[in-house]
Formats: structure tokens, sequence, C-alpha cells
């Protein structure tokens, strides 16, 4: 198949771009400040300012794609909070946008459209309700995709995503590593709680499903286990053999940060089924995803 994939140089879809390349697919993957290095699995690599007038239709036309994979977006609440319109533009209306072309679309949502008040899976069909900027966005966006091409759409709402990143800043270990690397100490929630995947796992998700242009609608995929964020922080820790001196983590809890913890969902699970049976696949259990992850070293992709 010929994808037509954008944000290429994201953690998912750089994943997406190498798992499909390497299962035969032809990828044309677009990236918008990272153009430096051809992400790994590109066939071709447009450089795409997707929220510009005129650019989606002008390089769908230059494609001819058989499928769209929608990885771009503004994906950290900070950078939604930080400029409400062009995240908007991004989240929003381009999914809107790819829907209307025509195509089998693959998109994707988050696990933040829920305000994540309960401990029991949230189910695809649960009513959302997001407590912060991105998480509305998101929601907005599913229902941009599902108004334009209910039949030819299928939204995935991913958890908080491990794994290794292209510009090896972007994942959730590379991140703590990189501020203890700086000196700074991670003030992690006890009681805030998420069910991480992988963006590897991610991408064997959405090949899957390219397969399967019957599954439309919303569906959930996560991993096996529902931690806090301290218990995330401190086996990140473990697996890269750091301890309390060069990796130093303080123990927070909601209460000790009430402004931040208004707008942050306490704990986010997600069921997985029917996606889990409709594709044969299993969540991944923590500890397996820990050991795909490596450490980044400086300069490196
Ligand atoms: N990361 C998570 O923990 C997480 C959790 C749940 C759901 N999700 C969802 O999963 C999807 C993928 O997230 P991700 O973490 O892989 O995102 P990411 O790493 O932040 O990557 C975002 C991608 O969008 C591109 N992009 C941003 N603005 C653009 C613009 N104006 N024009 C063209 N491209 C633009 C970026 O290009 P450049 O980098 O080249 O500028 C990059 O390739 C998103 O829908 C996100 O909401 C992510």
């Amino acid at each position: 198949m010929r994808i037509f994939l954008t944000g290429a140089s994201g953690l998912v879809g750089a994943a997406v771009a190498r798992a499909a390349a390497a299962a035969g697919h032809e990828v044309i993957g677009t990236v918008w400040r990272q153009t430096q290095v051809l992400v790994p699995g590109l066939a071709r690599m447009e450089i795409l300012d997707l929220t510009a007038a005129g650019a989606v239709a002008a390089a769908l036309q230059a494609a001819r794609p058989d499928v769209i994979v929608n990885c771009a977006a503004v994906s950290e609440p900070g950078a939604c909070l930080a400029d409400p319109a062009g995240a908007e533009a991004m989240n929003v209306r381009l999914p809107g946008q790819l829907a209307q072309s025509g195509l089998r679309l693959l998109h994707l949502s988050s696990e933040q459209v829920f305000a994540g008040d309960r401990t029991t899976p949230h189910a695809p069909a649960d009513e959302p309700r997001p407590i912060n900027l991105y998480g509305r966005q998101k929601l907005a966006g599913e229902r941009a995709v599902l108004a334009a091409a209910p039949a030819r759409t299928v939204v995935v709402r991913l958890p908080l995503l491990m794994g290794d990143s292209f510009n090896r800043q972007r994942s959730l270990h590379e991140r703590l590593l990189l501020d203890w690397k700086a000196g700074r100490t991670a003030r992690l929630f006890t009681d805030e709680f998420r069910q991480t995947c992988t963006a590897a796992g991610v991408a064997a998700v959405l090949l899957a499903l390219l397969g399967r242009p019957g599954i439309t609608g919303i569906r959930h995929w996560a991993g096996a286990d529902l931690l806090s964020r301290h218990e995330i922080g401190c086996r990140v820790r473990a697996h890269f053999g750091l301890g309390e001196r060069d990796a130093p983590i303080v123990a927070v809890t909601r209460a000790d940060e009430p402004a931040a913890a208004a707008t942050r969902p306490a704990c986010l699970a997600l069921a997985v089924e029917p996606l889990a049976t409709e594709l044969g696949l299993r969540p991944q259990p923590f500890t397996a995803q820990l050991a795909e992850l490596t450490a980044p070293r400086a300069g490196r992709r």
C-alpha cells in the first residue's frame, strides 16, 4: 500500500514509518521542523506546514496514496496552552481536512478526552469529559473525522507513550534521562495513574488496521499495566541502572499541587477491547516495554 503518513518525525510517526516500510509498504511522510535527517523507512519525505492553506490537498494530490495515517499533532498539553489557535489547526482542522479526502483514515487521539476520575477502565463508548484544552481539542478532532467520513475512519485513542523517539528527546524515559543529566530532580505523582504502551506497539496496531478496512469508529489501545507516574519513573531509573544520587525523584501527591492537578486526569485506564480481539494483539506488560528502551546518546538519531 502507499501510505501518506503525517507527523513522520514524531514519536509514533517514526515508529510507523519504520514498521510500515519493513512490512513492504511505500511510505510518503510529512515532517515540519525536523528536516535534517531522512526519517528511516520513508520512500519520500515532504517538508510541509500542514496548517498552511491548500497544503494538505496539494500533498495528497501529488502522493496519490491508498490510505492516510495521521500522526501529526500538537501532542503536549503545555504546547496547546502556549498556542491554542495553532494547536487547534493541527488537532482539529487538519484531521477534518484529511477525513474529507475520500481515503481510508487512521487517526490518533488521546486518553485525555476523559476526566480520569474513576479507576475502572474507560471503554470506547464511554462519555468523554476532557478537563484540559488538549483533551478538548483531541475530542473535537475525533468528532470532526467521524462526522466527515464515518465509514472510512478509525480513531485510536492512546495512553501516555513510551519507546525510543526519532529525535531522542520526545519520549517519557528520554525526558526523564535528559532532566537527570541536566541535574534536575523529577517530581512525580504517586496518585496519578497511566497505562503506558510503546510507539512500536502503536505502530503494530496501525499496521494491522491497514488490512482491516471494516474497522471504523473509536477504539482504544494501551499497555497491560496501570502504574503511578512515580512507579514509572522509579522503574525507568532502575532499568538504566541509575541511583537516587544520579537520578533524583521526589514523590508528590495531587494534593501537594492542586493547581496542576485541576487539569491533569488522575487515573486513565483504557479498555483495549474490542480492538485486541479484532486484531489478535495483546497489550504489552510494562516490563516488556522497558526492555525495548535504549538510552539516548548526545547527537544520535
Ligand atoms: N506522545 C504521547 O504520549 C501521546 C499520548 C496519547 C496520544 N498521543 C497522540 O498520538 C499522536 C502522535 O503523537 P506523538 O507523540 O507521536 O507526537 P509528536 O512526537 O509530538 O510528533 C508530532 C508530529 O507532528 C508534526 N507537526 C507538528 N506541527 C506541524 C505542522 N504545523 N505541520 C506539519 N507537521 C507538524 C511534527 O513535525 P516536526 O517534529 O517535524 O516539526 C511531528 O512529526 C497524536 O495524535 C497525539 O495526540 C500521543
